[in-house]
């Protein structure tokens, strides 16, 4: 055989995919040593300290208890390749911003770079899996490189895998220990099928065998593409129809609750919303988009466009009512904006509706006093400055560290983000110190609008009549 029983796995990358990933086999596979190296120093220097760069449910207490033993966070990434049976490159492909592709096609440069270092370094026999989220046939081109080094030494021995990754941020230690599915694609030769199931017995340590699921390489980069694609699709749909809702009358929720118990649609994943953020749903989706172009197929190309269309459509709107229902103008008005992470559990604020909401607020030259309990003051500047300018932010941003101080002489409540706390706020005194009329605009269904009206205020909601 090819290759050794995996006892040394290395992931190149360690942001959210990563180092939970990372953290979950270590905990799960005490035989395999585990390490997770980054070209971010300062990113490694933090995995090894008591502040984690991410923050994720149940991830400290993981890391921390398998630091040092089977887990460890390192800089010297040559190293790293050279000692492991096994490679995960699980580094970030973000939406390209320059040349050909650009705002639609995802930037593969980093993974390419991986895979060089990789042939440089390897000296023995490597599985490469690939983790990170690409286009299909994107394994073609790490094996090549791969398959160059390989032709200068007999030392070398290289088989790609395609090992996406579903989990969901805020969830993501959940859904590791027991993800609906793990999916493998490799090659359909005898070293192929090795390879794969040296991975699949990685795996088999906590998953059971009837949830892995192997395919040919080009199946699994697709199956990741194409379950991205459907769940924004869940979400756009829903948001659509929640335009229909506030035009007729008609209520989200009962709809999304009357057409989720059709056992064949489901009930998850239905929830009407400001729109989806974070920081695959659109790069994925556009990504499929490009790849369809590429391909020449322009029907299915805008089929899916149509799904990043509705969800930017819906953001605006909800700004538009904002503004809308706050007389036609916000200029010189103070508008506390509750939550600026893209979903609740998470300090990621990547593509956040937050932002695109807050753009055009911003526009209107509202004052915005934002809260978020994960985010930091610095955070959102930042982001707010990279689509509005740093002049506009610091003129008519302020955020505070906790929500009643957000609230306090605003003329309305904006909720961007579904953190529990924001369903059991003392809305009466909130709404004592605040401008009237006082309105709240909760944009993730949150809120007990019956009780709010009764408290004073004028309450709107996505896809429910006022
Ligand atoms: P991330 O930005 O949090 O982490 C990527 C890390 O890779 C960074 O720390 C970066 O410094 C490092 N890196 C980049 N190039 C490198 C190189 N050449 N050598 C060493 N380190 C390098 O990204 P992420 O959110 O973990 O996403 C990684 C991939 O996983 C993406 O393709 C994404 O689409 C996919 N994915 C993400 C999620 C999620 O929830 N975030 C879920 C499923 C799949
Ligand atoms: C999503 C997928 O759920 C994961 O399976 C996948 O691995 C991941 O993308 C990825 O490839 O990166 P994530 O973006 O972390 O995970 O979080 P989701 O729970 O999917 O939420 C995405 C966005 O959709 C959030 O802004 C959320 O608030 C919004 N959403 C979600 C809705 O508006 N309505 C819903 O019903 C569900």
């Amino acid at each position: 055989s090819m290759f050794r029983e995996v006892k040394n796995i290395t992931c190149v990358g360690a942001g959210y995919v990563g180092g939970p990933t990372c953290a979950m086999i270590a905990c799960k596979c005490p035989d395999i040593r585990v390490t997770v190296v980054d070209m971010n120093a300062e990113k490694i220097a933090q995995w090894n300290s008591d502040e984690l760069p991410i923050f994720e449910p149940g991830l400290e207490e993981v890391v921390k208890r398998q630091r040092g033993t089977n887990l460890f966070f390192s800089s010297d990434v040559p190293k790293a390749i050279r000692e492991a049976d096994l490679i995960f490159i699980s580094v970030n492909t973000p939406t390209k911003m320059y040349g050909r592709g650009k705002g639609m096609a995802p930037d593969l440069k980093y993974v390419e770079s991986v895979a060089r270092t990789i042939a440089e370094h390897a000296g023995g026999p490597k599985i490469v899996v690939e983790k990170s989220t690409v286009p299909v046939r994107a394994a073609e081109s790490i094996k090549t490189i791969l398959m160059e080094a390989q032709k200068h030494n007999r030392e070398l021995h290289f088989q790609v895998l395609s090992n996406p990754e579903f989990l969901a941020e805020g969830t993501a230690m959940k859904d590791l220990a027991k993800p609906d599915r793990v999916l493998i694609g490799g090659e359909s030769s005898p070293e192929g099928y090795e390879a794969v199931s040296h991975l699949v017995r990685v795996y088999e340590h906590w998953v059971d065998r009837s949830r892995i699921i192997t395919t040919n390489t080009w199946s699994s980069e697709l199956s990741k593409l194409a379950a991205n694609a459907f769940l924004a699709q869940r979400i756009s749909s829903i948001n659509a129809i929640s335009a229909i809702c506030e035009a007729t009358g008609a209520d989200v929720s009962e709809v999304a609750h009357a057409v989720g118990y059709d056992s064949r649609i489901g009930n998850k994943f239905l929830q009407a919303s400001v729109g989806f953020g974070g920081s695959c749903f659109q790069k994925d989706v556009l990504s499929l988009v490009y790849l369809c172009e590429s391909l020449n197929l322009g029907k299915v190309a805008n089929y899916w466009r149509g799904v990043i269309e509705i969800n930017d459509w819906q953001r605006r709107r909800f700004a538009d009512k904002i503004v809308g229902e706050l007389f036609n103008t916000v200029a010189g008005k103070k508008i506390a904006i509750l939550g600026f992470s893209f979903k609740k559990n998470t300090g990621d604020t990547r593509e956040s509706s937050a932002i695109y909401v807050a753009k055009h607020l911003l526009e209107e030259c509202a004052e915005l006093s934002f809260y978020d309990p994960k985010v930091t003051e610095a955070q959102i500047r930042s982001e707010l400055a990279l689509v509005s300018g740093k002049e506009t932010v610091d003129r008519l941003v302020k955020v505070h560290s906790n929500a009643a101080q957000a609230c306090e002489k605003a003329h309305a409540i904006v909720i961007l983000t579904e953190w529990d706390e924001f369903k059991t706020l003392d809305y009466a005194s909130i709404y004592k110190t605040m401008q009237h009329p006082s309105a709240i605009f909760d944009g993730r269904l949150i809120l007990d609008k019956k009780q709010l009206r009764e408290i004073g205020f004028r309450v709107f909601a996505i896809g429910s009549a006022p």
